[in-house]
């Protein structure tokens, strides 16, 4: 996760509150939820994500539950970052918010209570956001287990005021206003600059089981349900890539959304050294005098204008004909023929 990127997110933020508060003003609302690592004085409650949760996205929600009348504003730190609020109605039960900006790896929550410009209680919850894509961040510290929302049990607090029963819901292509999911994960589209296919389209379901357990669990693995619309070009090859073999598609790309070209999780650039970080600490391909190895890395690419120089120039990531699937390389013919490619030697 870059900086950038949670900027971001709250920026869509921002941008998107005209917000439906006259919907909801009649509604009731259980005292069911689970409080924050701090227990407070309970004027204040963070119902989701509750503490040491694990999320599998950037982006999370945050629901505050309060007592009637005891606040007018709540301040919120990511990571001790203040982020602005958008506005809401402080006399409701529950105030929500979505798009919380996260850092891969272990994230802090912190939210304040304030009245009339006084500190009424301040509430914190841990959150990890597990990657494979990085050592740090792909196995969360004891004590913190991943976070599962969709059930029933967590969700009845939020079903006086949200519709949350999808099994009538279409699995095709559903427009945005009316698709179920769209209150509360449109800030996962909205938020960065390119947008996958059949996530444009909130065909959710088509790759999200609704009577799945868990509820609306991904259809696994990931290599079927993106082999219904991509042509498996791949399988046949002689040598399959660790993660691709495996079929974790998604461990490379979002399958929703990115700011990055192919819907990748991080730069190509960035991408393969998160599992392959001895690339970038030896010499690599070529051992001259110099020591230093090949370049692994040029913007632009002196041989393809226009283009970043990564790993992906020379390694297909998916799979290829020689064992460690060089770009156009049928893994037969002389190295140097692979070496030609851009040196014209
Ligand atoms: C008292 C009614 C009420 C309850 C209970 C409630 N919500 Fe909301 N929620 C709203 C309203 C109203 C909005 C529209 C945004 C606004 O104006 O607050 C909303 C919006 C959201 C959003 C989108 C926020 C945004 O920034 O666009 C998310 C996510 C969300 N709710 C999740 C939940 C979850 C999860 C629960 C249960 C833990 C829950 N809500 C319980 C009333 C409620
Ligand atoms: C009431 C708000 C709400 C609605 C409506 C909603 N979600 Fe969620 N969903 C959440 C919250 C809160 C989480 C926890 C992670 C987070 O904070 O974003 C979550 C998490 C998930 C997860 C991760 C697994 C889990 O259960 O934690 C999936 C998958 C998911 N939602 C899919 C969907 C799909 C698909 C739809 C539409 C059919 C949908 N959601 C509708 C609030 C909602
Ligand atoms: C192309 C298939 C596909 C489509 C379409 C799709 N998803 Fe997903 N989604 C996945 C997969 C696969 C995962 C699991 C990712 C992983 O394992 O890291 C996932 C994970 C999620 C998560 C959970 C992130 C977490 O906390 O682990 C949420 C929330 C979610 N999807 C919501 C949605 C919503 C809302 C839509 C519609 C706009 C949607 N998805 C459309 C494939 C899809
Ligand atoms: C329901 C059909 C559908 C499913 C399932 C699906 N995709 Fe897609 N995908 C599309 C469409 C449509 C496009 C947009 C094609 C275009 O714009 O050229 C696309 C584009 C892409 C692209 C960009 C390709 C390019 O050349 O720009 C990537 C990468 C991608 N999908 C990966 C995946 C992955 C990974 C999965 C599984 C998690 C998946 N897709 C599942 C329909 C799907
Ligand atoms: C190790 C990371 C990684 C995994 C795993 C991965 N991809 Fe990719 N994928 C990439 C990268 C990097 C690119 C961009 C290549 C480039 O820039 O030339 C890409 C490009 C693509 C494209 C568009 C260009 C093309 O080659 O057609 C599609 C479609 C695609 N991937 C689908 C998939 C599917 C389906 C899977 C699972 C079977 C998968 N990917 C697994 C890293 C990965
Ligand atoms: C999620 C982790 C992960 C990511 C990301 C990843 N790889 Fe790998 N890679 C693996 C695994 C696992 C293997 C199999 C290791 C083995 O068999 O020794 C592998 C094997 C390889 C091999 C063959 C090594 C050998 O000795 O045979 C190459 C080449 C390679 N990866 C290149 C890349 C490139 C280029 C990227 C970026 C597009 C990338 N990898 C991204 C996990 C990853
Ligand atoms: C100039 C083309 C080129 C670039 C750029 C490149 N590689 Fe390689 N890579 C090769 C060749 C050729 C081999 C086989 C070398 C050998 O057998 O000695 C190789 C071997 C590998 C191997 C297996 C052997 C080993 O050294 O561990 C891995 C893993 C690998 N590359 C990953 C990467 C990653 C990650 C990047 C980006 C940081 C990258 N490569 C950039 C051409 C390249
Ligand atoms: C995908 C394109 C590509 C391929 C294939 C490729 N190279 Fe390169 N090579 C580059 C780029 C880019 C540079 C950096 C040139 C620059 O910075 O001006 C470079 C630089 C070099 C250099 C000069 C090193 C230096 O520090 O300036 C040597 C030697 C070299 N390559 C050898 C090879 C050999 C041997 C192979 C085959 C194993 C190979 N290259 C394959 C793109 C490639």
């Amino acid at each position: 996760m870059d900086i950038d990127l949670r900027q971001r997110a709250w920026r869509g933020i921002a941008a998107g509150m005209r917000s439906l508060l006259l919907l909801v003003a009649l509604a009731a609302f259980s005292s069911t939820g689970s409080a924050g690592a701090d227990s407070g004085t309970g004027q204040i409650s963070i119902v989701s994500p509750p503490d040491r949760s694990v999320l599998e996205t950037p982006l999370a929600s945050l629901v505050v539950r309060l007592q009637s009348g005891s606040v007018d504003e709540l301040q919120l730190f990511v990571n001790k970052r203040r982020v602005s609020l958008p506005k809401r109605d402080y006399s409701h039960y529950t105030v929500c918010f979505d798009g919380l900006g996260l850092m891969s790896g272990a994230n802090e929550i912190k939210v304040v209570g304030m009245k009339g410009g006084k500190k009424v209680e301040e509430l914190k919850s841990r959150v990890f956001y597990r990657s494979d894509l990085f050592a740090d961040a792909s196995s969360a510290p004891d004590g913190f287990t991943r976070y599962q929302y969709h059930g029933y049990q967590t969700e009845k607090v939020c079903m006086p005021c949200h519709q949350l029963d999808f099994t009538a819901a279409s699995e095709g292509e559903t427009p945005a206003a009316s698709s179920p999911c769209y209150q509360c994960h449109k800030k996962m589209l909205s938020t960065y600059a390119n947008v996958h296919g059949p996530a444009a389209v909130w065909a959710c379901l088509s790759c999200h089981n609704k009577k799945g357990t868990p509820k609306l669990v991904a259809v696994k693995p990931d290599s079927k349900s993106c082999f219904g619309c991509h042509e498996d070009i791949w399988s046949p090859m002689k040598y399959g890539h660790g993660p691709t073999a495996a079929g974790s598609c998604a461990t490379c790309h979002d399958p929703h959304a990115s700011n990055y070209r192919y819907f990748l999780r991080t730069s190509a650039g960035d991408l393969c050294l998160g599992c392959h970080e001895e690339i970038a600490t030896k010499p690599h391909v070529i051992v001259g005098f110099s020591n230093a190895g090949h370049p692994v890395r040029r913007t632009p690419d002196p041989y393809h204008p226009g283009r970043e120089f990564t790993c992906v120039s020379c390694h297909n990531p998916h799979a290829g004909s020689s064992p460690v699937f060089l770009q156009n390389y049928d893994g037969v013919a002389p190295a140097s023929d692979f070496c030609k490619k851009c040196h014209g030697m």
